[in-house]
């Protein structure tokens, strides 16, 4: 089976490319740096030559309100372009919660990307994962400033990115989900002990204070980034990523 993975230089795109591969299949991986862009629409056509999944793991250059424009753009050019190869399945990758959290401008963009893929014209899948460990540092950076981390207690539930490859892997090869799969971590923590946990692993001395307006997981309030009753809890802890990362 053959699979266009869009985004296919990124983080998870990559070790998605590599893990398809690995099981046999055909998966070409496309990106600007490999000649497909998907804004302009550029290498679009010839890249879904013969694709039966369409993975799109392409992510937005910023997280502001252009980020609006990225999602609908690539979208409509994506499921066009996908409709004229014939392809019969499309996958994305959004996030556990993300229409809860319209303040935040990227929630918003990829609400209205999952939207734009449930209208279209082919049967879809959407693997919504929580935060990637991965991702943590930037949002620790994000509001550090010399001796200190300021962090809300937002309640978060993250997961491996290698996690989300093996979930995306495994609803891109079957039949399309016509829904969502939820898939998070193993264990909910709150965003400042997040903080604490792995400045101490790292021997970092910096101090977290907790601050419940810092940073853009501060609008969120509850559970709505958690996941729910029916998500995958995928194996790998927290602590013991940070242990070898
Ligand atoms: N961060 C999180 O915690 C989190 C949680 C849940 C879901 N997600 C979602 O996971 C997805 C993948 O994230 P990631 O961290 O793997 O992204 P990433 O490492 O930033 O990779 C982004 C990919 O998109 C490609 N790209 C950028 N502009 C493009 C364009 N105009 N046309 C085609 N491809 C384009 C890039 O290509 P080049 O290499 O050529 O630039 C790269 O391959 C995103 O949609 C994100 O919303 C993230």
């Amino acid at each position: 089976m053959k699979f266009a993975v869009i985004g296919g230089t990124g983080r998870i795109g990559s070790q998605v490319v590599r893990k398809l591969t690995a099981a046999g299949h055909e998966a070409v991986p496309a990106a600007p740096s490999t000649g497909v862009d998907l804004i302009t629409g550029k290498g679009l056509d010839r890249a879904l030559e013969g694709v039966y999944v369409v993975v799109n793991l392409a992510n937005s250059p910023t997280f502001d309100e252009a980020s609006l424009d990225f999602f609908r753009t690539s979208m409509h050019n994506l499921l066009a372009a996908g409709e004229r190869a014939g392809v019969r399945h499309q996958v994305v990758l959004s996030i556990v919660g993300v229409d809860q959290v319209p303040q935040l401008d990227y929630y918003r963009a990829k609400t209205l990307q999952e939207d734009l893929l449930r209208q279209g014209p082919t049967p879809y899948s959407i693997v919504r994962a929580t935060q990637f460990f991965e991702f943590m540092d930037a949002v620790f950076a994000d509001t550090s400033d010399g001796d200190t981390v300021r962090l809300p207690a937002t309640r978060l539930q993250p997961i491996a990115a290698a996690d989300v490859v093996d979930a995306v892997v495994e609803v891109s090869t079957g039949t399309p989900l016509q829904g969502i799969r939820n898939v998070a971590g193993p264990d909910v923590f709150p965003l400042d002990e997040l903080g604490r946990l792995t400045l101490a692993a790292r021997h970092d001395t910096r101090t977290v204070v907790t601050d419940d307006k810092a940073g853009m997981f501060a609008v969120v309030t509850g559970d709505v980034l958690t996941a729910g009753p029916d998500a995958h809890l995928a194996s790998t802890h927290y602590q013991d990523w940070l242990q070898n990362a």
